[in-house]
């Protein structure tokens, strides 16, 4: 069975200089033999998420809480549970101000990331246009939708190289793969079927009814949707933070 699947996320951003100072919300740890080093990671990218949502201007990092994307979009064929070819735009993504890390961990030789983080809530905003199916249902509209989701969890591993210049360590983030479970989902989309009002409210009662088996046959879109935008912040965060400032033992420059 072949699928084909492609999501394009547009952010709004300018580019900026790196950070020559250590700023406060970072906390350094050693990372060779050490045995708590998880645990010390864990509380310095906790620092981290807790700053990343207000913005970061001096790296030219908007506030990430309520988040705004200009344009998701989502091509999807093939023979599984979903064929959609979907657009969202003017989208507003509320929850990330309350990211908890539950686990961060850096590889010692690859330098990789491996990071568990929970949400209690995502919820998202925006105009859509969809023609497809999801599950059995075709599915035609165009208009104004939500979706608020609970409980995410989410694993995400980082490919990461280590590189130098200007006289720092930077983590050069090349990839970014997310796997994620939700406890919870409501959503609602407006206009569907052109406004046949009996036909839409019975579909959002349907699809609201039967969340779980949405949210899985959505979980590719939705893990390549969170890739996209983490990879997105991720690279703004690293390009221009030294990795120096996160690990206090790495080789001389
Ligand atoms: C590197 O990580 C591995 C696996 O976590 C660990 O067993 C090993 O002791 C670490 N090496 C150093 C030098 O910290
Ligand atoms: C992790 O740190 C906490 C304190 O923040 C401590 O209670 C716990 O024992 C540490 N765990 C390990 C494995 O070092
Ligand atoms: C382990 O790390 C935690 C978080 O940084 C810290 O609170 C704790 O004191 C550390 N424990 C040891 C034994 O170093
Ligand atoms: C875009 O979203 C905002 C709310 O985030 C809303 O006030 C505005 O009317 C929307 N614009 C369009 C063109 O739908
Ligand atoms: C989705 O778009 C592609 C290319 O634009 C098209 O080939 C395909 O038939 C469309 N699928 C649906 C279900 O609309
Ligand atoms: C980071 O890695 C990418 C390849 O993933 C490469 O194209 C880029 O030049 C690297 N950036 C720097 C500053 O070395």
């Amino acid at each position: 069975m072949r699928t084909s699947l492609l999501v394009c996320v547009t952010l709004l951003h300018s580019a900026f200089g790196f950070l020559d100072k250590q700023p406060s919300y970072i906390s350094t740890c050693q990372i060779k033999n050490n045995p708590n080093f998880s645990n010390c990671s864990t509380h310095s990218v906790q620092g981290l998420f807790d700053e990343i949502p207000k913005g970061i201007p001096e790296i030219g990092l908007e506030p990430l809480d309520p988040l705004k994307v200009d344009k998701i979009k989502i091509l999807q064929g093939g023979g599984g549970a979903v064929t959609v070819n979907a657009s969202l735009t003017n989208v507003t993504v509320i929850g990330f101000g309350h990211t908890k890390v539950v686990h961060n961990t850096v590889d010692n030789k690859t330098y990789d990331f491996h990071t568990k983080l929970h949400l209690d809530r995502l919820r998202i905003d925006g105009n859509y246009e969809l023609l497809g199916r999801i599950l059995v249902i075709p599915l035609r509209g165009k208009g104004a939708c939500w979706f608020d989701a609970k409980d995410l969890e989410i694993y995400a591993k980082s490919d990461v190289k280590l590189i130098k210049h200007d006289g720092f360590h930077f983590f050069n983030i090349s990839a970014v793969h997310v796997k994620f479970s939700i406890g919870g989902l409501k959503l609602h989309m407006g206009n569907l079927f052109d406004g046949i009002k009996t036909l839409e409210d019975s579909t959002n009662a349907y699809l609201n009814a039967n969340w779980r088996p949405v949210a899985e046959s959505l979980n590719p879109i939705l893990s390549k949707t969170i890739e996209d935008i983490m990879i997105d912040i991720l690279k703004k965060v690293f390009d221009n933070t030294p990795a120096d400032f996160f690990l206090s033992d790495l080789d001389k420059i």
